[in-house]
Protein backbone atom coordinates (compact mmCIF):
# COMPACT_ATOMS: atom_id res chain seq x y z
CA UNK A 1 0.00 0.00 0.00
CA UNK A 2 3.14 2.46 0.96
CA UNK A 3 4.33 1.90 -2.64
CA UNK A 4 1.29 3.84 -3.91
CA UNK A 5 2.45 6.85 -2.22
CA UNK A 6 3.27 10.02 -3.71
CA UNK A 7 6.32 11.76 -2.65
CA UNK A 8 5.32 15.29 -0.83
CA UNK A 9 7.47 18.12 -1.76
CA UNK A 10 9.97 19.23 1.19
CA UNK A 11 8.68 22.46 3.48
CA UNK A 12 10.43 25.27 1.64
CA UNK A 13 11.74 27.21 4.43
CA UNK A 14 13.53 24.34 6.29
CA UNK A 15 15.05 23.52 2.45
CA UNK A 16 15.89 26.91 2.43
CA UNK A 17 17.62 27.01 5.68
CA UNK A 18 19.28 23.41 4.55
CA UNK A 19 20.57 25.40 1.61
CA UNK A 20 21.93 28.72 3.85
CA UNK A 21 23.28 25.85 6.99
CA UNK A 22 25.48 24.02 3.55
CA UNK A 23 26.82 27.56 2.31
CA UNK A 24 30.23 27.40 2.87
CA UNK A 25 31.04 31.07 2.30
CA UNK A 26 32.44 32.44 5.78
CA UNK A 27 30.32 35.58 5.38
CA UNK A 28 27.19 34.26 4.18
CA UNK A 29 23.82 35.83 6.42
CA UNK A 30 21.32 33.73 7.33
CA UNK A 31 17.88 35.23 7.65
CA UNK A 32 15.61 32.43 6.99
CA UNK A 33 14.75 30.76 10.14
CA UNK A 34 12.05 31.59 12.40
CA UNK A 35 13.49 31.56 15.66
CA UNK A 36 15.16 34.10 18.05
CA UNK A 37 19.23 34.29 17.81
CA UNK A 38 21.25 36.41 20.30
CA UNK A 39 24.19 38.48 18.62
CA UNK A 40 26.28 35.31 18.57
CA UNK A 41 23.72 33.50 16.17
CA UNK A 42 22.71 31.53 18.71
CA UNK A 43 19.21 30.70 20.33
CA UNK A 44 20.07 30.80 23.86
CA UNK A 45 18.21 28.81 26.71
CA UNK A 46 16.63 31.59 28.68
CA UNK A 47 18.71 31.97 32.46
CA UNK A 48 14.98 31.75 34.10
CA UNK A 49 14.27 28.18 32.01
CA UNK A 50 17.65 27.35 32.89
CA UNK A 51 17.09 28.07 37.00
CA UNK A 52 13.90 26.54 36.57
CA UNK A 53 14.92 23.35 34.47
CA UNK A 54 17.52 22.67 37.21
CA UNK A 55 14.74 22.96 40.21
CA UNK A 56 12.58 20.15 38.01
CA UNK A 57 15.37 18.04 37.49
CA UNK A 58 16.08 17.84 41.49
CA UNK A 59 12.37 17.43 42.23
CA UNK A 60 11.30 15.23 40.17
CA UNK A 61 10.28 11.88 41.10
CA UNK A 62 8.17 10.22 38.42
CA UNK A 63 7.91 10.31 34.77
CA UNK A 64 3.87 9.57 34.85
CA UNK A 65 1.63 11.32 32.44
CA UNK A 66 0.67 14.70 32.83
CA UNK A 67 -3.47 15.22 33.65
CA UNK A 68 -5.03 15.44 29.89
CA UNK A 69 -5.52 18.88 30.23
CA UNK A 70 -1.70 19.76 31.24
CA UNK A 71 0.00 20.99 34.42
CA UNK A 72 -1.77 22.56 36.85
CA UNK A 73 0.45 25.44 37.39
CA UNK A 74 0.86 26.12 33.91
CA UNK A 75 -2.91 26.06 33.49
CA UNK A 76 -3.44 28.41 36.11
CA UNK A 77 -0.71 30.81 35.05
CA UNK A 78 -1.05 30.55 31.57
CA UNK A 79 -4.70 32.77 31.35
CA UNK A 80 -3.02 34.80 33.61
CA UNK A 81 -0.65 36.14 31.32
CA UNK A 82 -2.14 36.12 28.26
CA UNK A 83 -5.00 38.47 29.66
CA UNK A 84 -4.20 39.70 32.37
CA UNK A 85 -4.92 38.81 36.27
CA UNK A 86 -7.77 41.27 36.76
CA UNK A 87 -9.62 40.61 33.24
CA UNK A 88 -12.97 40.38 33.69
CA UNK A 89 -13.09 37.26 32.22
CA UNK A 90 -10.35 35.59 34.38
CA UNK A 91 -11.80 37.21 37.63
CA UNK A 92 -15.26 35.78 36.87
CA UNK A 93 -14.18 32.66 35.65
CA UNK A 94 -15.22 32.62 32.28
CA UNK A 95 -12.75 30.82 30.16
CA UNK A 96 -10.55 27.61 30.06
CA UNK A 97 -7.59 26.67 29.54
CA UNK A 98 -5.69 23.05 27.91
CA UNK A 99 -2.17 22.94 27.72
CA UNK A 100 -1.55 21.97 24.20
CA UNK A 101 1.97 20.78 21.83
CA UNK A 102 3.14 24.00 21.40
CA UNK A 103 1.24 26.78 18.99
CA UNK A 104 0.72 24.08 16.65
CA UNK A 105 -1.19 22.15 19.04
CA UNK A 106 -2.93 25.29 20.21
CA UNK A 107 -4.29 26.15 17.21
CA UNK A 108 -5.04 22.46 16.24
CA UNK A 109 -7.44 21.88 19.49
CA UNK A 110 -8.97 25.21 18.70
CA UNK A 111 -10.10 24.25 15.50
CA UNK A 112 -11.22 21.15 16.71
CA UNK A 113 -13.52 22.57 19.25
CA UNK A 114 -14.63 25.03 16.57
CA UNK A 115 -15.37 22.29 13.92
CA UNK A 116 -18.05 20.54 15.99
CA UNK A 117 -19.46 23.92 17.36
CA UNK A 118 -20.11 24.41 13.95
CA UNK A 119 -19.17 22.49 10.76
CA UNK A 120 -20.13 24.68 8.68
CA UNK A 121 -17.86 27.67 10.09
CA UNK A 122 -15.49 29.85 7.63
CA UNK A 123 -12.10 30.49 8.87
CA UNK A 124 -11.27 34.19 7.62
CA UNK A 125 -6.98 34.30 7.30
CA UNK A 126 -5.57 37.53 6.85
CA UNK A 127 -3.41 37.67 3.25
CA UNK A 128 -0.14 37.41 4.21
CA UNK A 129 -0.45 34.86 7.08
CA UNK A 130 1.94 31.92 8.65
CA UNK A 131 1.59 29.33 5.81
CA UNK A 132 0.80 26.11 8.47
CA UNK A 133 -1.95 27.97 9.40
CA UNK A 134 -4.12 26.77 6.45
CA UNK A 135 -3.17 22.92 6.36
CA UNK A 136 -3.00 22.86 10.32
CA UNK A 137 -6.36 24.26 10.71
CA UNK A 138 -7.92 22.84 7.01
CA UNK A 139 -7.27 19.57 7.77
CA UNK A 140 -9.81 19.52 10.62
CA UNK A 141 -12.46 20.02 7.51
CA UNK A 142 -12.70 23.61 7.73
CA UNK A 143 -13.42 26.06 5.27
CA UNK A 144 -11.40 29.21 4.35
CA UNK A 145 -11.74 32.98 3.73
CA UNK A 146 -9.36 35.62 3.08
CA UNK A 147 -9.26 39.23 3.48
CA UNK A 148 -6.46 41.60 2.58
CA UNK A 149 -4.28 42.51 5.46
CA UNK A 150 -0.36 43.88 4.00
CA UNK A 151 0.37 45.99 1.28
CA UNK A 152 3.26 45.26 -0.78
CA UNK A 153 3.16 48.81 -1.95
CA UNK A 154 2.75 50.99 1.03
CA UNK A 155 4.66 48.44 2.86
CA UNK A 156 1.80 48.67 4.96
CA UNK A 157 -1.34 47.24 7.14
CA UNK A 158 -3.88 48.07 4.68
CA UNK A 159 -6.67 48.39 7.22
CA UNK A 160 -9.26 50.00 4.83
CA UNK A 161 -9.11 46.88 2.78
CA UNK A 162 -9.02 44.81 5.78
CA UNK A 163 -12.46 46.01 6.99
CA UNK A 164 -14.18 45.92 3.42
CA UNK A 165 -13.17 42.36 2.71
CA UNK A 166 -14.24 41.34 6.59
CA UNK A 167 -17.63 42.71 5.50
CA UNK A 168 -18.30 39.48 4.54
CA UNK A 169 -18.23 37.71 7.71
CA UNK A 170 -21.43 35.65 8.54
CA UNK A 171 -22.82 34.78 11.83
CA UNK A 172 -20.83 31.65 13.41
CA UNK A 173 -17.46 32.09 11.08
CA UNK A 174 -14.26 32.66 13.18
CA UNK A 175 -11.59 35.25 12.23
CA UNK A 176 -8.04 34.78 12.71
CA UNK A 177 -5.88 37.49 14.25
CA UNK A 178 -2.38 37.60 14.85
CA UNK A 179 -2.36 38.72 18.59
CA UNK A 180 0.75 40.30 17.76
CA UNK A 181 4.27 40.52 15.58
CA UNK A 182 2.55 39.55 12.51
CA UNK A 183 4.14 36.51 10.67
CA UNK A 184 5.31 37.08 8.16
CA UNK A 185 4.57 41.02 7.37
CA UNK A 186 4.99 42.42 11.18
CA UNK A 187 2.69 44.94 10.60
CA UNK A 188 0.15 44.83 13.96
CA UNK A 189 -3.14 46.84 14.36
CA UNK A 190 -3.28 49.83 16.99
CA UNK A 191 -6.03 50.18 19.64
CA UNK A 192 -8.01 51.78 17.33
CA UNK A 193 -8.04 49.65 14.82
CA UNK A 194 -8.78 46.26 17.34
CA UNK A 195 -11.55 48.34 18.64
CA UNK A 196 -13.02 48.43 15.12
CA UNK A 197 -12.27 44.77 14.42
CA UNK A 198 -14.04 44.11 18.16
CA UNK A 199 -17.45 46.36 16.92
CA UNK A 200 -16.98 44.50 13.35
CA UNK A 201 -16.95 40.61 14.91
CA UNK A 202 -20.05 41.88 17.85
CA UNK A 203 -21.92 42.67 15.03
CA UNK A 204 -21.54 40.20 12.57
CA UNK A 205 -22.07 37.70 15.73
CA UNK A 206 -18.58 36.06 14.38
CA UNK A 207 -15.40 34.75 16.88
CA UNK A 208 -11.84 35.88 16.83
CA UNK A 209 -9.50 33.12 16.81
CA UNK A 210 -6.62 34.51 18.14
CA UNK A 211 -3.14 32.94 17.83
CA UNK A 212 -0.20 34.57 20.08
CA UNK A 213 2.76 33.13 19.65
CA UNK A 214 5.11 35.92 20.35
CA UNK A 215 4.09 38.12 23.24
CA UNK A 216 6.76 40.03 24.60
CA UNK A 217 8.85 40.42 21.12
CA UNK A 218 6.88 43.22 19.99
CA UNK A 219 6.59 46.01 22.57
CA UNK A 220 6.53 44.16 25.68
CA UNK A 221 4.22 41.87 27.44
CA UNK A 222 1.14 43.68 28.37
CA UNK A 223 1.15 46.10 25.09
CA UNK A 224 1.19 43.03 22.98
CA UNK A 225 -1.62 41.64 24.35
CA UNK A 226 -3.72 44.50 24.03
CA UNK A 227 -5.81 43.16 21.11
CA UNK A 228 -6.42 39.90 21.97
CA UNK A 229 -7.44 41.28 26.30
CA UNK A 230 -9.69 44.02 24.47
CA UNK A 231 -11.52 41.42 22.56
CA UNK A 232 -11.76 39.22 25.36
CA UNK A 233 -13.25 42.37 27.43
CA UNK A 234 -15.70 42.74 24.59
CA UNK A 235 -16.91 39.95 22.88
CA UNK A 236 -19.08 36.90 24.13
CA UNK A 237 -16.69 34.29 23.17
CA UNK A 238 -12.88 34.71 21.96
CA UNK A 239 -10.84 31.35 21.08
CA UNK A 240 -6.87 31.94 22.08
CA UNK A 241 -3.84 29.82 20.54
CA UNK A 242 -1.08 30.89 22.58
CA UNK A 243 2.45 29.31 22.06
CA UNK A 244 5.77 29.71 24.80
CA UNK A 245 8.10 28.80 22.15
CA UNK A 246 9.84 31.76 20.96
CA UNK A 247 8.90 34.40 24.62
CA UNK A 248 10.17 31.60 26.61
CA UNK A 249 12.81 29.79 23.98
CA UNK A 250 11.17 26.58 24.82
CA UNK A 251 10.45 25.76 20.96
CA UNK A 252 11.04 21.89 20.98
CA UNK A 253 9.58 21.45 24.02
CA UNK A 254 6.40 21.85 22.64
CA UNK A 255 4.50 24.04 25.03
CA UNK A 256 1.63 26.29 24.39
CA UNK A 257 -2.34 26.48 25.47
CA UNK A 258 -5.85 26.67 23.80
CA UNK A 259 -7.81 29.55 26.02
CA UNK A 260 -11.31 29.53 25.40
CA UNK A 261 -13.18 32.78 26.41
CA UNK A 262 -17.17 32.33 26.98
CA UNK A 263 -20.02 33.82 28.01
CA UNK A 264 -20.42 31.47 31.15
CA UNK A 265 -17.93 29.31 33.46
CA UNK A 266 -20.20 26.49 32.59
CA UNK A 267 -19.44 26.93 28.72
CA UNK A 268 -15.96 27.51 29.57
CA UNK A 269 -16.33 24.18 30.53
CA UNK A 270 -18.37 22.46 28.29
CA UNK A 271 -15.00 23.99 25.65
CA UNK A 272 -12.73 22.24 27.53
CA UNK A 273 -14.42 19.10 27.95
CA UNK A 274 -14.64 19.25 23.81
CA UNK A 275 -10.97 20.20 23.90
CA UNK A 276 -10.43 17.44 26.32
CA UNK A 277 -12.05 15.04 23.87
CA UNK A 278 -9.84 16.33 20.59
CA UNK A 279 -6.43 16.57 22.61
CA UNK A 280 -7.53 12.01 23.20
CA UNK A 281 -7.87 11.52 19.68
CA UNK A 282 -4.83 13.48 18.50
CA UNK A 283 -1.93 12.86 21.30
CA UNK A 284 -3.64 11.84 24.68
CA UNK A 285 -1.88 13.84 27.28
CA UNK A 286 0.60 16.71 26.66
CA UNK A 287 4.58 17.00 26.68
CA UNK A 288 5.43 17.90 30.50
CA UNK A 289 8.88 19.24 30.30
CA UNK A 290 8.29 22.70 28.85
CA UNK A 291 5.09 23.48 30.23
CA UNK A 292 6.45 22.66 33.82
CA UNK A 293 9.32 24.77 33.57
CA UNK A 294 7.05 28.14 31.83
CA UNK A 295 4.43 26.95 35.28
CA UNK A 296 7.47 27.10 38.02
CA UNK A 297 8.58 30.58 35.53
CA UNK A 298 5.45 32.48 35.68
CA UNK A 299 4.68 31.39 39.50
CA UNK A 300 8.10 32.47 41.37
CA UNK A 301 8.45 36.07 41.78
CA UNK A 302 12.16 35.93 41.25
CA UNK A 303 12.12 33.40 37.76
CA UNK A 304 9.39 35.65 36.68
CA UNK A 305 11.57 38.46 37.29
CA UNK A 306 14.28 37.10 35.97
CA UNK A 307 12.60 35.85 32.51
CA UNK A 308 11.08 38.92 31.86
CA UNK A 309 13.99 41.30 32.12
CA UNK A 310 15.51 39.20 29.91
CA UNK A 311 12.64 38.82 27.02
CA UNK A 312 12.66 42.28 27.57
CA UNK A 313 16.80 42.82 26.32
CA UNK A 314 15.68 40.35 23.54
CA UNK A 315 12.60 42.52 22.25
CA UNK A 316 15.20 45.54 22.65
CA UNK A 317 17.82 44.09 20.83
CA UNK A 318 15.51 43.12 17.85
CA UNK A 319 13.95 46.85 18.00
CA UNK A 320 17.58 48.16 18.09
CA UNK A 321 18.82 46.07 14.81
CA UNK A 322 15.16 47.42 12.81
CA UNK A 323 15.81 51.01 13.80
CA UNK A 324 19.96 50.31 12.74
CA UNK A 325 18.86 48.36 9.41
CA UNK A 326 16.04 50.69 8.42
CA UNK A 327 18.62 53.66 8.95
CA UNK A 328 21.57 52.16 6.68
CA UNK A 329 18.85 50.68 3.83
CA UNK A 330 17.29 54.18 3.80
CA UNK A 331 20.84 55.65 3.38
CA UNK A 332 22.24 53.02 0.89
CA UNK A 333 19.77 52.78 -1.46
CA UNK A 334 17.95 56.23 -1.23
CA UNK A 335 14.75 54.71 -0.50
CA UNK A 336 12.05 55.02 2.60
CA UNK A 337 12.84 52.04 4.63
CA UNK A 338 11.08 53.44 7.64
CA UNK A 339 8.77 50.56 7.66
CA UNK A 340 11.33 48.20 8.87
CA UNK A 341 11.76 50.04 12.15
CA UNK A 342 8.19 50.21 13.29
CA UNK A 343 7.61 46.93 12.04
CA UNK A 344 7.15 44.44 15.42
CA UNK A 345 8.48 41.20 16.39
CA UNK A 346 11.08 39.34 14.35
CA UNK A 347 9.72 39.12 10.55
CA UNK A 348 9.34 42.15 8.17
CA UNK A 349 9.16 41.51 4.21
CA UNK A 350 11.73 43.93 2.24
CA UNK A 351 10.07 44.65 -0.33
CA UNK A 352 12.44 42.97 -2.88
CA UNK A 353 11.59 40.91 -5.98
CA UNK A 354 12.19 37.10 -6.25
CA UNK A 355 15.04 37.68 -9.00
CA UNK A 356 16.45 40.06 -6.31
CA UNK A 357 15.89 37.55 -3.61
CA UNK A 358 17.90 34.78 -5.35
CA UNK A 359 20.48 37.37 -6.35
CA UNK A 360 21.19 37.96 -2.76
CA UNK A 361 21.54 34.52 -2.12
CA UNK A 362 23.73 33.93 -4.96
CA UNK A 363 25.98 36.82 -5.07
CA UNK A 364 25.87 37.62 -1.44
CA UNK A 365 25.19 34.71 0.63
CA UNK A 366 22.26 36.58 2.17
CA UNK A 367 19.61 34.36 2.76
CA UNK A 368 15.81 35.24 2.96
CA UNK A 369 12.29 33.91 1.97
CA UNK A 370 11.70 34.22 -1.98
CA UNK A 371 8.70 36.97 -0.26
CA UNK A 372 11.54 38.95 1.07
CA UNK A 373 10.72 37.71 4.63
CA UNK A 374 13.96 38.33 6.87
CA UNK A 375 14.25 36.80 10.52
CA UNK A 376 15.45 40.32 12.16
CA UNK A 377 17.32 38.55 14.80
CA UNK A 378 19.51 36.77 12.33
CA UNK A 379 21.19 40.32 12.21
CA UNK A 380 24.08 42.26 14.08
CA UNK A 381 25.61 45.24 13.12
CA UNK A 382 28.32 43.91 10.98
CA UNK A 383 26.15 42.10 9.27
CA UNK A 384 22.83 44.89 9.26
CA UNK A 385 25.73 47.04 7.23
CA UNK A 386 26.83 44.58 4.61
CA UNK A 387 23.13 43.38 4.25
CA UNK A 388 22.59 47.28 3.33
CA UNK A 389 25.22 47.41 0.91
CA UNK A 390 24.24 43.81 -0.80
CA UNK A 391 20.54 45.56 -1.08
CA UNK A 392 21.82 48.49 -2.84
CA UNK A 393 23.52 46.18 -5.11
CA UNK A 394 20.82 44.04 -6.21
CA UNK A 395 18.58 47.07 -6.64
C1 LIG B 1 2.21 32.86 13.70
C2 LIG B 1 2.60 31.60 14.37
N1 LIG B 1 1.68 30.89 15.02
C3 LIG B 1 1.96 29.75 15.64
C4 LIG B 1 3.24 29.24 15.63
C5 LIG B 1 3.46 27.90 16.29
O1 LIG B 1 4.39 27.89 17.25
P1 LIG B 1 4.90 26.54 17.97
O2 LIG B 1 6.29 26.37 17.53
O3 LIG B 1 4.76 26.88 19.42
O4 LIG B 1 4.01 25.41 17.58
C6 LIG B 1 4.25 29.93 14.96
C7 LIG B 1 5.61 29.40 14.89
O5 LIG B 1 6.45 29.79 14.16
C8 LIG B 1 3.92 31.13 14.31
O6 LIG B 1 4.82 31.85 13.66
Amino acid sequence: MLANLARLPKDSILGLAALARADQRPNKIDLTVGVYLDENGVCPVMQAVRDAQAELVFEETSKVYLPPQGDVAFVAQMPKLVLGGSHPAVIEGRFSTIQTPGGCGALRIASEVLAVANPSAKVWLPNPTWPVHEPLLGSVGLEFARYAYYDDDTHSLDFERMMRDLQGVKSGDAVLLHGCCHNPCGADLNESQWQKVADLLLDRGAMPLIDIAYQGLGDDLEQDALGVRMLAKQLPEVLIAASCSKNFGLYRERTGATIFVTHTAEQADVALSQALGAARRLYSMPPAHGAIIAGKILSSPQLEMSWRNELQQMTQRMQTLREDLSAQLSTQTQRDFSFVAREKGMFSFLGLTVAQVHELRDEHAVYMLDSSRINVAGLTPERTERLARAIKHVL
